[in-house]
């Protein structure tokens, strides 16, 4: 077959006889393929349809992003709902690529050891999440999930969050200026808020959850900030706009 071939194409002969070349040939093929679908990804605006409510990560949620990274949480749960039936019934909406536009690195992972943590924000009380974390088996007397209990015990050591926003505002997450400047204060006004703290804070972050540690005396631990990150999974796309209006589910 391959030799009527190159009788009829004679200039296919060298390819046919030379493996090299041939090698050569396919990878230019190939790379030309690649070129073509590849490249126009990076200039089309809708790659990633940005979506309303999706933000960057509060200083607190992202200490608590850290946190779930440094403690491997991504080794037992994903975090992404995949358009199947099953999954969007137990889980919720499937993920949409915005939703984890500002996870560097993102999360969602490939081994469900435990459930999908993509839409776990607000499906739980704060208590239940430190219970939980503190030992699983209170809560849920099957679990096989290890507890973290050193986390709620473990001040959160913040001196480097400016610079965590900054090395992210690098590869592109809008992160600003101000926000960068007021990183520390943000993340305090969002564990242990004054007055004007909070305020300031959902101004630069909209609906960042506030809670009081103060009224607890308490420092604001590991555990704070990984709940604070938790509750915020899923939590930021109305989905009820676009449920309605495409009539999904
Ligand atoms: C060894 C695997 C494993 C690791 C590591 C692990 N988990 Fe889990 N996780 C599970 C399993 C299994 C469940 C289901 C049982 C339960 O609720 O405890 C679960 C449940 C959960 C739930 C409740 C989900 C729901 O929808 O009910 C949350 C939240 C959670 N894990 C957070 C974490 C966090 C945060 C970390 C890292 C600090 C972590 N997990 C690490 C296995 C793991």
């Amino acid at each position: 077959m391959s030799l009527s071939f190159a009788k009829r194409l004679p200039s296919h002969r060298f390819l046919e006889t030379h493996s090299i070349w041939l090698v050569v040939g396919i990878i230019i093929v190939v790379a030309i393929g690649g070129i073509v679908e590849i490249v126009p990804l990076f200039y089309l605006k809708n790659t990633i349809e940005r979506v309303e409510g999706v933000r960057p990560y509060s200083p607190l949620e992202l200490a608590g992003f850290n946190i779930y990274v440094r403690e491997g949480c991504y080794l037992c749960h994903s975090q992404m709902v995949r358009p199947l039936r099953d999954e969007v019934e137990r889980y919720g909406h499937y993920s949409l690529a915005a939703e984890s536009m500002y996870d560097h690195p993102f999360q969602w992972g490939s081994k469900r050891n435990g459930p999908d943590l993509a839409r776990v924000g607000g499906k739980y009380s704060d208590d239940w999440h430190f219970d939980h974390l503190r030992d699983p088996r209170s809560v849920v007397p099957a679990s096989i999930m290890p507890g973290y209990p050193f986390l709620e015990t473990t001040p959160l050591d913040y001196r480097h969050i400016a610079e965590d926003l900054t090395a992210l505002s690098r590869v592109g997450v809008p992160y600003s200026q101000d926000m960068i400047d007021h990183a520390s204060d943000d993340l305090k006004a969002q564990g242990a808020p004054d007055s004007s703290g909070a305020e300031d804070l959902q101004k630069r972050y909209p609906k960042a959850i506030v809670r009081d540690l103060k009224l607890d005396k308490r420092e604001i631990s590991e555990a704070d900030a990984l709940v604070a990150y938790l509750q915020r999974l899923g939590a930021q796309v109305d989905f009820k706009l676009y449920d309605d209006k495409a009539n999904i589910r």
